[in-house]
Order: structure tokens, then C-alpha cells, then sequence
């Protein structure tokens, strides 16, 4: 059995019986990493293996595209592109500020 911490979602965690994308398992246990296209094209997904990250794949082109060398050697993903084979921690940046926000 797999285990996902979402450290992002107040530590939420999903189990899964075999191999799946980060972004799948997501958005099936409700994780709540961001996403829009789950296809590597809009770069949303973007998040970070804080453990485990001998437990993820291969890098994909798609994902050379949004991320780099230096990104990828800190543990920096895209969860649409990247499929868990054992337990790992994963956290992302938050939401940008809305316009019109106070933060904004
Ligand atoms: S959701 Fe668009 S690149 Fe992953």
C-alpha cells in the first residue's frame, strides 16, 4: 500500500494499491494540489516531494519545461507528471493573492 501526505492540506494523507500519479490520487482523496490542464501544459501542479522522493519516477520532458535542475534536485515535481511507486510527503506553494484582495 501507498501513502501520500499532503503536508499543503494540513497533512491529509491518501492510500493507494498501486502506482498512480500524484496528481490522480489527488484529485481523487481530495489532496488539493492545484491544477488545471493534467496534461504538463499549464505548470499549476508544480510541488515538492518532502519525503520519498526515491519513491516517484523518472523526470519527464514535459515537466523540464516548467522546472529546473535546480528545482528538480530539491524535490520540486509536477504532480501531473509524476507517479508515486512508495510512500511520499508532497507539499506546494499557496494560491497567488487574488486581484483585489488586501494582499493583492
Ligand atoms: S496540471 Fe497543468 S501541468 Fe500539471
Amino acid at each position: 500500500m501507498i501513502t501520500v501526505t499532503f503536508l499543503s492540506n494540513g497533512g491529509r494523507t491518501a492510500t493507494t494499491a498501486e502506482s498512480t500519479s500524484l496528481l490522480r490520487l489527488s484529485i481523487r482523496e481530495r489532496g488539493g494540489i492545484p491544477f488545471k490542464c493534467g496534461g504538463g501544459l499549464c505548470g499549476t501542479c508544480k510541488c515538492r516531494i518532502e519525503a520519498g522522493r526515491e519513491n516517484t519516477d523518472a523526470i519527464k520532458p514535459k515537466e523540464r519545461k516548467h522546472l529546473t535542475e535546480e528545482q528538480f534536485a530539491v524535490g520540486w515535481r509536477m504532480a501531473c507528471q509524476t507517479f508515486v511507486t512508495g510512500d511520499v510527503s508532497v507539499s506546494w506553494p499557496p494560491p497567488p493573492p487574488k486581484p483585489g484582495s488586501p494582499a493583492a
